[in-house]
């Protein structure tokens, strides 16, 4: 036994010797217990998930095939890939917006109620110039949208004193849809001008037209 054998055997049984260790693609291969079952198990989910994505693919293309729409024809603010694309939120003076009316065409059309910012270029049939509610656009006119009022300009302001409960619910509700929207998508919010308490209420409107 050479003297560096008779050294490691003197410091313990336990500790392997050099000599002994056997080249790895020498020693025998054990199979762990539960290795195949874990090894069937993972080919079984393999199946499931291709069984499911084919049937998913499927349901596309089926939905595509009858309605023209991936989703059967359902439309909502989160079936519109704009709504997944992150987007800085800008803080606008009433100025700024104002700028954003439509007049000019190569800019956004942008509208606000509550103080939140919409882009609502794609109802530019809507608010662009010339258009039925293009005195929404470029502004914030929350009171207008509470009181169904089109035809008096000190409606279409954020002041909303002396609103009833149904009148502030009308703007919650206008606000859901313009937030809910699938193709307009918030863009910022409002710095606004606090509202002079001295200042007189708009009165309420006589051509007050019903909300469809
Ligand atoms: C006599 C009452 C009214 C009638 C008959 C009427 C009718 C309509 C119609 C037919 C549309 C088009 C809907 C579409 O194609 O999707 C529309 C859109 C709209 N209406 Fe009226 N409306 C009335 C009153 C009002 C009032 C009082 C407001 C607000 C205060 C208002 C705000 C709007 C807005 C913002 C849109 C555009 C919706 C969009 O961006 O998709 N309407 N209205």
């Amino acid at each position: 036994m050479a003297n560096s054998e008779l050294k490691q055997r003197k410091h313990g049984t336990d500790t392997p010797l050099d000599s002994d260790v056997q080249p790895e693609h020498k020693r025998p291969r054990t199979v762990r217990p539960g290795a195949s079952g874990r090894a069937e198990h993972l080919a079984y989910w393999k199946i499931v998930g291709r069984i499911v994505l084919t049937l998913v693919g499927l349901n596309f293309c089926l939905s595509y095939l009858i309605t023209e729409s991936f989703l059967w024809g359902h439309e909502s603010k989160w079936t519109n890939y704009r709504n997944y694309i992150p987007r800085t939120q800008q803080v606008y003076t009433l100025s700024e917006l104002a700028k954003y009316n439509g007049a000019d065409p190569d800019l956004p059309l942008l509208l606000a109620v509550k103080g939140d910012v919409y882009d609502v270029t794609d109802g530019w049939g809507f608010y662009g110039p010339g258009s039925t509610y293009h005195i929404f656009a470029g502004r914030d006119s929350s009171r207008a949208f509470g009181t169904s009022c089109l035809s008096r300009e000190d409606h279409l302001t954020h002041d909303t004193r002396g609103l009833s409960e149904r009148e502030l619910a009308g703007i919650e509700g206008w606000h859901r849809f313009f937030e809910n929207h699938q193709r307009y998508v918030k863009v910022g919010t409002l710095k606004l001008p606090p509202i002079d308490p001295k200042s007189p209420i708009p009165p309420p409107c006589d051509d007050a037209k019903p909300k469809p």
